[in-house]
């Protein structure tokens, strides 16, 4: 059961509605727009599920920080609530500052840096996973940021071991358009999308790429490819798959 609630800017609540956990067990469930007050409460969950992580490279925790710049007013931040406890989160930072700028990258003009607005976090408890609640909350911050804030560009960065966010960031439009070393030197794809002009891709001719085979995908990204989407093998490797841009 679904209700959105007829979203004006006016209420925090933006749905409710119930979701069976992992146990088996139909809950009730609330998303809600996160305020400075409940940054405690991401720190919580960011912990528990960072320190579960198995890879660690696979996302990079914020600092108490970077999180309150986004809560302060800086981004748009939506949590689901469980029996009011926080169990998903997802933030998209508008001001984005010079030095966190994914699309410096790409080497953007002044002009364009400040048309970015890119994905800062993104958490679901392991209770959660599998009803693409990442991508839920991701689209519903894309339609509000359309309204308030109007930027061209909505960037991420995402491990190429992270199989749910390239499917969740894949799946929003975003292409994957530089491989590229970061945080703590580790790989990280550079994905963007651009509202004002879509960059049309020759899918008739699909290259599937490893995604570990570094080599291969940055050649195929400095000569025009994009990726676009993913899928596993039969051995569970994740193949990304890449399309010449037409
Ligand atoms: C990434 C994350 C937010 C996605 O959660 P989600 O919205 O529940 O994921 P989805 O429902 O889209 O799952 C997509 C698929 O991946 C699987 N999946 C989800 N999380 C997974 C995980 N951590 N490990 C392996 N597989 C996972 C799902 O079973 C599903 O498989 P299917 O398509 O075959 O059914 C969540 O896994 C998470 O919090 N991970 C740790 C933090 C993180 O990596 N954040 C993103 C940093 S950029």
């Amino acid at each position: 059961m679904l209700i959105k609630i007829d979203s004006d800017f006016s209420t925090d609540v933006i749905e409710r509605g119930t979701i069976t956990l992992i146990n088996g067990i139909e809950k009730p469930y609330v998303i809600r727009l996160l305020n400075t007050d409940d940054l405690t409460d991401i720190m919580i969950l960011q912990d528990s599920i960072l320190k579960n992580l198995g890879l660690s490279e696979l996302a990079v925790a914020l600092t108490n920080d970077e999180l309150s710049f986004i809560l302060d007013g800086n981004g748009d931040s939506l949590g689901t609530f469980i029996s009011g406890e926080l169990r998903a989160c997802c933030s998209l930072l508008w001001n984005v500052p010079d030095n966190i700028n994914m699309a410096k990258e790409l080497g953007f003009d002044a002009y364009s840096l400040s048309q970015v607005e890119q994905f800062e976090m993104a958490l679901v408890h392991s209770d959660l996973r599998g009803h693409k609640m990442q991508q839920k909350l991701a689209t519903i911050l894309i339609e509000r940021s359309k309204i308030t804030h109007q930027k061209r560009y909505l960037f991420t960065t995402v491990s190429p071991h992270n199989f749910p966010s390239i499917q969740t960031i894949t799946s929003l439009g975003l292409n994957i358009v530089k491989l590229t070393k970061m945080y703590n030197n580790w790989n990280r794809y550079i994905a963007y999308k651009d509202f004002s002009y879509e960059q049309l891709l020759d899918k008739s001719q699909v290259v599937e790429v490893l995604n570990t085979d570094y080599t291969k995908q940055k050649h195929l990204l400095e000569n025009g490819y994009r990726g676009f989407s993913l899928k596993k093998d039969k051995n569970n490797n994740i193949i990304i798959l890449f399309s010449k841009i037409i």
